[in-house]
């Protein structure tokens, strides 16, 4: 049997924005397992974007433990800056996370501020622009890109340092059909190199196809995790807090779920992504 590594860890963690008259994380208890395709799913407003920033230590929690590899956060800014290597997170609008002119400029930023010699810096960017298929768009200026390019260059700036954990946040909202699967592809290579991804998404179709483990939030906390079809046939508990479950879960009545079918369509979904 292989020992569960945890990655990063909520414990009892409570946060409120200055001025709410209620907890935006409310006692959250969450371990993100090493080596998954996590999804984060929970109607708009349960919590899901402040707990990232709370993750990469952005905001600090009012009570509670934040965890990474079993040490909790310090916020001075040396543990910071190691922390936001390990951990890269895509904020939901690329505006957030784009700063420079260019896009070689912008994905060469990080690398910069970590003060590495400026032969690896390039050879760095270099790489992360064929990986990332930004060549041609290296010397444009961010602001002049679409939407998709603009997220693959945020993609690009936090895989280039090469983080253990990467955190997204609704990354296939505004997305056309070939952007997101493009999105998925890339997703699945930087997985597949070894990176461990949590995904806050509205999408549960794409959960469906893409995830291998999947965290439920509601009003700030965690109530429900495991397998996608672990998680997606406790259907009452799921409309109740507005949820609802893929369309492939409404089709299927619970006949196939428990003849085992879905476990079946689920492995020819992964199939078909993978
Ligand atoms: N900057 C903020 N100031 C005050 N309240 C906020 C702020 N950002 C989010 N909230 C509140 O915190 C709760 C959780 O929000 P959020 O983490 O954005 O949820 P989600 O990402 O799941 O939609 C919501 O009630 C939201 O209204
Ligand atoms: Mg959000």
């Amino acid at each position: 049997m292989t020992i569960q590594e945890t990655l990063l860890e909520f414990q009892q963690v409570n946060y409120t924005y200055p001025g709410a008259d209620k907890p935006a994380l409310a006692g959250i208890n969450l371990s993100i397992p090493t080596g998954k395709k996590c999804a984060l799913i929970g109607k708009n407003g349960c919590g899901k974007t402040t707990l990232f920033l709370l993750a990469n230590g952005l905001y600090k929690p009012r009570q509670g433990i934040i965890s990474w590899r079993g040490k909790p956060l310090q916020y001075d800014r040396g543990f910071l800056m190691k922390l936001r290597q390990s951990i890269g997170l895509i904020f939901q609008n690329p505006e957030q996370q784009l700063v420079a002119s260019t896009v070689e400029e912008d994905i060469s930023y990080g690398l910069c501020n970590l003060g590495l010699p400026s032969d690896e810096i390039q050879q760095r960017v270099e790489q992360a622009l064929i990986e990332f298929d930004l060549n041609e768009l290296a010397e444009r200026p961010v602001h002049h890109l679409s939407l998709g390019q603009k997220k693959r260059v945020s993609l690009a700036d936090v895989m280039v340092l090469k983080p253990e954990l990467l955190l997204l946040d609704e990354p296939t909202a505004y997305l056309d059909r070939p952007q997101t699967r493009n999105l998925i592809a890339l997703l699945n290579k930087i997985h597949t190199s070894g990176t461990t991804i949590l995904m806050a998404t509205h999408d549960l179709d794409f959960v469906c196809s893409w995830a291998d483990w999947v965290f439920v939030m509601d009003q700030g906390q965690l109530i429900l995790e495991g397998k996608p079809e672990e998680v997606f046939v406790q259907r009452d508990l799921l409309d109740a807090i507005q949820l609802g479950v893929p369309l492939i879960y409404e089709i299927l009545s619970s006949e196939a779920i428990e003849k085992n079918i879905l476990e079946q369509f689920h492995q020819r979904l992964l199939n078909l992504f993978s």
